[in-house]
């Protein structure tokens, strides 16, 4: 079993994904220790961002290389980390993995030889709700959404809109497609949805085994 930092807990583990959350929110010592396994192109990435942002990228960084390296056998800065053409991490060998945050909330799922992609988001008001929904749901999700009475809406928003996404990031593709037209093929993806923290929805999709 991969040795776990005292900051990331289990919040979905079935059909051989596992989802881990973590709070951003270390303490400074922490914060530095996780920067310290940064590769040199991590940190100027880091150094590029306003002070908040790099904080929340370094200690992501720095949690996914450990978690990766447990799991590799092998040191967390040494993890063989690489970008696909659209921007999805990956690592060679076998163990599958992607990473989302939202506020202080990081969420690390990982399959073994199949596509995984996660979403997780803090359900918060939107000043534009309905414009932002017909931007990214499709005019069906949109009629369900608007058949929900009121105050159900934006937990229903954020839940199909993290499914959405997952799946989106299982294929790698990101938002590069029209996330309206985006649906999973139940006979090749299996998706769930989780809630790593109150007040935060998350999704994992997962390619199915052959
Ligand atoms: C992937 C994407 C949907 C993430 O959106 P987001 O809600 O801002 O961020 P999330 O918290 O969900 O996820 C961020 C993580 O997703 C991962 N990621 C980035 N691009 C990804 C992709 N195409 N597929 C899967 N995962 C991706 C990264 O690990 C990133 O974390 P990092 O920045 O710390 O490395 C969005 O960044 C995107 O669409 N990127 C694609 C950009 C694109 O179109 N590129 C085309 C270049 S040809």
């Amino acid at each position: 079993m991969p040795t776990r930092a005292p900051e990331v807990r289990s919040v979905f583990s079935a059909g051989g994904v596992e989802v881990l959350a973590a709070s951003l929110a270390v303490s400074r010592p922490r914060l530095v220790g996780l920067a310290a396994m940064l590769t040199d192109d991590e940190r100027r990435r880091a150094s590029a961002l306003a002070r908040p942002l790099a904080r929340r990228f370094a200690a992501t960084r720095g949690l996914l290389r450990e978690l990766l390296g447990a799991r590799l056998a092998t040191k967390p800065e040494l993890v063989d980390l690489r970008v696909a053409p659209a921007g999805k991490l990956y690592a060679p060998g076998p163990v599958r993995f992607n990473v989302a945050h939202s506020a202080d909330l990081a969420v690390f799922a990982f399959t073994l030889r199949r596509d995984v992609g996660v979403d997780v988001e803090r359900v918060r008001a939107l000043p534009a709700f309905e414009r932002t929904a017909a931007l990214a749901l499709s005019p069906r999700e949109n009629a369900e959404l608007q058949e929900l009475p009121e105050p159900c809406r934006l937990q229903a928003f954020f839940s199909c809109w993290t499914r959405k996404e997952a799946y989106l990031k299982a294929r790698g593709v990101g938002l590069s497609i029209d996330p309206r037209h985006a649906a999973a093929d139940g006979n090749r993806w299996a998706l769930e949805t989780f809630e790593p923290a109150v007040g935060f929805v998350g999704a994992v999709c997962t390619e199915r085994a052959a």
